[in-house]
């Protein structure tokens, strides 16, 4: 339970969505629950809201709701208490604000995307939202590919003009899934349309508290920050997460004598590690078996997997999945109860059964 003193504001974590990038993983679940280094994205977020002080959360959930709760449950495992907000279908960041209405009543809130990772902590930004009172306040970070993003432009250090992916930038400050809000916010959201893409645009809501003169505040991210929604930017954010854990070896883990750990692991309760050498920064979960294999720096293992006569680097696995005799795997994401294998059987060939929207690269 967190001791962080309550401080007067709400959060609004979004975790509905379609994750179309990050197909076929997300045809069957939940983006925001990726486990980046064996604990999913959305559990740093809450975390971190947890620690700011705030006790109540409001999630919004799409189809994936079901897994949503099942992992977060009522928040008290985290320090607040949870409220569900099912959302009918992706319609936007600003209609998920728009239904929350009623659950935020008067209460100013941090409205946090669910697959946003950052370094740093929310407790200065909500400090500094609730003792100088704007009426919104964004954050933001340069970018080298602003038009993934909403991007926000500045006029003599203050907020101008924030456009929604736009092809031709005009600056290079992407918007960074943490806003602050006050009430103000729904009365913009009754004046904004859906976009081209059909959705109701938060930047188009705070376009016009900007042109409507209310106050809109800008900060710049202290260390790094990504949106995990594409393959790349979650094993960066991967390796980023692994850079800052401390190495721990759970007393029920077992690693045989033919085995070698080596710089920052750690093994999770049940861990098998038989003639293996496994570099770190790596971490691999509870009752999984390393068997006679590699695991390289900046591997996540999930549970309950199994990885024999293979070598992995620099990649996720999830649970329940089976890799054997693969020379070597990098850069991947394995989902859940995926088997990778090799085949003795004749004639020699790729035997394949993979969903929709996979992707395999064959040397
Ligand atoms: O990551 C920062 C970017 O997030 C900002 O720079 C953009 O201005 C902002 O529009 C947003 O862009 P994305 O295209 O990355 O948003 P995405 O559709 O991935 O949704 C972000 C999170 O919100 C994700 O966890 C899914 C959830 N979501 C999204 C929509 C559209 C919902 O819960 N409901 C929705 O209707």
């Amino acid at each position: 339970m967190n001791k962080t003193q309550r401080v007067p504001m709400k959060a609004l974590v979004l975790s509905g969505g379609k994750g179309s990038r990050l197909r076929p993983i997300t045809h069957t679940s939940a983006k925001q629950l990726i486990p980046i280094a064996n604990k999913p994205i959305l559990f740093y977020g809450l975390e971190a809201i947890a620690r700011a002080g705030i006790r109540e959360v409001g999630i919004i959930v799409g189809d994936t709701a079901a897994e949503i709760r099942a992992a977060v449950g009522d928040g008290s495992a985290f320090g607040f208490k949870a409220t569900y907000i099912p959302q009918e279908a992706p319609l936007g960041l600003a209609h998920a604000v728009k239904i929350s209405k009623e659950f935020m009543g008067e209460s100013p809130f941090l409205m946090f995307l669910g697959d946003n990772l950052l370094k740093g902590e929310l407790s200065p930004l909500v400090e500094d939202f609730l003792q100088t009172k704007p009426n919104s306040q964004i954050l933001v970070a340069q970018v080298p590919n602003p038009s993934s993003f909403g991007v926000v432009e500045l006029k003599d250090g203050k907020v101008s003009r924030l456009v929604e992916k736009p092809k031709e930038p005009k600056s290079d400050l992407a918007l960074v899934g943490v806003y602050l809000f006050d009430k103000n916010i729904f009365t913009a959201i009754d004046h904004i349309q859906p976009s081209a893409r059909g959705e109701l645009e938060i930047t188009d809501a705070i376009q016009w508290l900007v042109d409507q003169k209310f106050t809109v505040v800008c900060k710049r991210t202290q260390g790094w920050w990504k949106d995990t929604g594409k393959l790349a930017d979650l094993l960066e954010a991967n390796r980023l997460i692994h850079e800052t854990l401390e190495p721990s070896i759970h007393k029920d883990a077992h690693v045989d004598a033919g085995s070698r750990l080596e710089g920052r692991v750690t093994l999770e309760a049940g861990a098998i590690i038989e003639s293996s050498i496994i570099r770190g920064p790596a971490v691999i979960g509870a009752r999984s078996r390393i068997i006679h294999s590699y695991v390289g720096p900046y591997s996540s293992i999930y549970y309950d997997t199994l990885i024999e006569n293979s070598e992995i680097e620099h990649s996720i696995v999830l649970e329940h999945a089976k890799i054997r005799d693969i020379k070597r795997i990098q850069d991947s994401l394995i989902g859940q109860r995926v088997e990778l294998l090799r085949s003795g059987a004749k004639p020699q060939a790729y035997r394949i059964m993979v969903g929709d929207s996979s992707r395999i690269e064959i040397p």
